[in-house]
């Protein structure tokens, strides 16, 4: 079962920015790794929510009463989404940088001298710099898991060699956010159970295009974020009940101490939350649809639904390597051999031998092609890579984007680099 173009026009339709129009063009939105759009019915849940029961929570009257209701719905959303037990094991919080900080802290107080922690040269900082400074506080020794030098792709050699009876915590990527690359999750939570360590999963870059699957990766910890798959600003953390229910967050006195309350610290954004539960119902939409099934549950939508999505991103990517390994001067970072394509997601960094890529994504900004510029967090990668201070162009596609799209962007890059090449 596959997205047919019909269907990805009726997913489009249902997002009203990409009717953005620049210079009378409608405007390509390859920036999803950063923030993807959202479907209609996201804002106007939370439009509902805010109009019909803002309140706060616990109380003794109907808009509270009521937005209790809602969240333990928005909880099993969110269980759902991730495959948890249960509603009780997701926290919500701000964005994955703010829980995994505060997580980061909690964990960290179990720790010992002495002990090791690895993170891996791939990720986004806020999966390593919460680390080495919960690292520090406690004096653990950081290690840093590198990547291989061809096709960039996490080492799992150099993995299992930093792997040793003292290491505490795998704190990992599922997919990084400058490359596209996927990690093997699986694997990397069996090596780490081996020696008794914990794996901290960062799925923000998984989110949009694969089906997270907590119970089926066998991880320990999780975090990601909705604005990344067609939400609002907010982000989730996800842990074994289990090790959660021991660990002591910072969090003010009168305040719950059971999970997942206790990572909750405030009052939270109801609104986005249930923007959140939205999102996940659209893209559990996509799976009804596609089986012509309307009683399938949540689980079970979201399932078809990336089965098709990963299927139609793989077609977009096989055409935008052949896109851009045309063109004279281009550098891709990260796999473009397209019989590794099930290794990657549709996020293409690439850089210009002659053209630095701040000029070149604005050059695309102002041709209607939103892309980004810079090292996106992926700080580490980027400075070993000898990238720093020009950084990447990273091309981000998703599920509502076009084949046509992709051409429109390669023959803009095409007259760029020709003009370039003659000035
Ligand atoms: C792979 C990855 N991890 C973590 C983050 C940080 O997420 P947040 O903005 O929710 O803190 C990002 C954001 O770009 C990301 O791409």
């Amino acid at each position: 079962m596959n997205l047919t173009s019909n269907l990805i026009e009726s997913c489009r339709a249902q997002f009203p920015a990409l009717k953005r129009q620049e210079n009378g063009q409608p405007v390509v939105f390859f920036d999803g790794p950063a923030g993807t759009q959202v479907p209609i019915c996201v804002p106007e849940a939370m439009t509902n929510y805010l109009l019909g029961c803002n309140s706060n929570l616990h109380g003794q009257f109907g808009t509270s009463a009521e937005s209790d209701e809602l969240l333990i719905q928005c909880h099993q959303a969110h269980a759902n989404f991730v495959n948890a037990g249960s509603g009780n094991e997701i926290a919500f919080g701000q964005n994955m940088t703010s829980l995994t900080f505060a997580f980061s802290r909690a964990l960290a107080k179990t720790w010992n001298q002495g002990d090791e922690i690895l993170v891996t040269a791939l990720d986004h900082d806020a999966n390593i710099a919460p680390w080495m400074l919960a690292a520090a506080d406690a004096g653990v020794n950081v290690q840093f898991v590198d990547f291989r030098p061809d096709d960039l792709m996490l080492d799992m050699e150099d993995l299992q060699n930093k792997l040793n009876h003292r290491t505490r915590l795998v704190a990992v990527g599922c997919a990084s956010n400058a490359t596209g690359g996927i990690n093997p999750i699986k694997r990397i939570t069996e090596m780490a159970h081996s020696v008794d360590a914990h794996v901290f999963l960062d799925a923000v870059h998984y989110g949009p295009h694969g089906l997270i699957d907590v119970a089926e990766w066998d991880c320990d910890f999780l975090v990601c974020s909705n604005y990344k798959f067609f939400g609002p600003h907010l982000g989730m953390l996800w842990g074994r009940p289990e090790l959660m229910e021991p660990l002591s967050p910072y969090k003010v006195r009168p305040a719950s101490n059971n999970i997942p309350d206790k990572w909750m610290t405030g009052t939270q954004s109801h609104e986005s939350i249930v923007g959140g539960m939205a999102c996940i119902d659209y893209l559990a939409g996509i799976g009804k649809t596609i089986s012509d099934n309307n009683k399938l549950n949540r689980r079970e939508s979201l399932k078809i639904a990336f089965e098709a999505i990963v299927e139609y991103e793989r077609v977009l990517s096989a055409k935008l390597i052949d896109g851009l390994s045309a063109i004279e001067g281009l550098q891709i970072i990260g796999i473009q051999d397209k019989a590794q394509i099930t290794e990657r997601f549709p996020t293409f960094s690439i850089r210009h031998e002659g053209i630095p890529s701040e000029q070149l994504a604005r050059e695309l900004g102002q041709q209607g092609i939103y892309v980004w510029n810079g090292n996106y967090y992926a700080f580490e990668f980027s400075t070993r890579m000898g990238f720093e201070p020009d950084g990447m162009v990273r091309i981000g596609l998703v599920h509502y984007n076009t084949m046509d799209e992709i051409e429109r962007l390669i023959e803009t890059l095409e007259a760029i680099v020709s003009r370039e090449a003659t000035q």
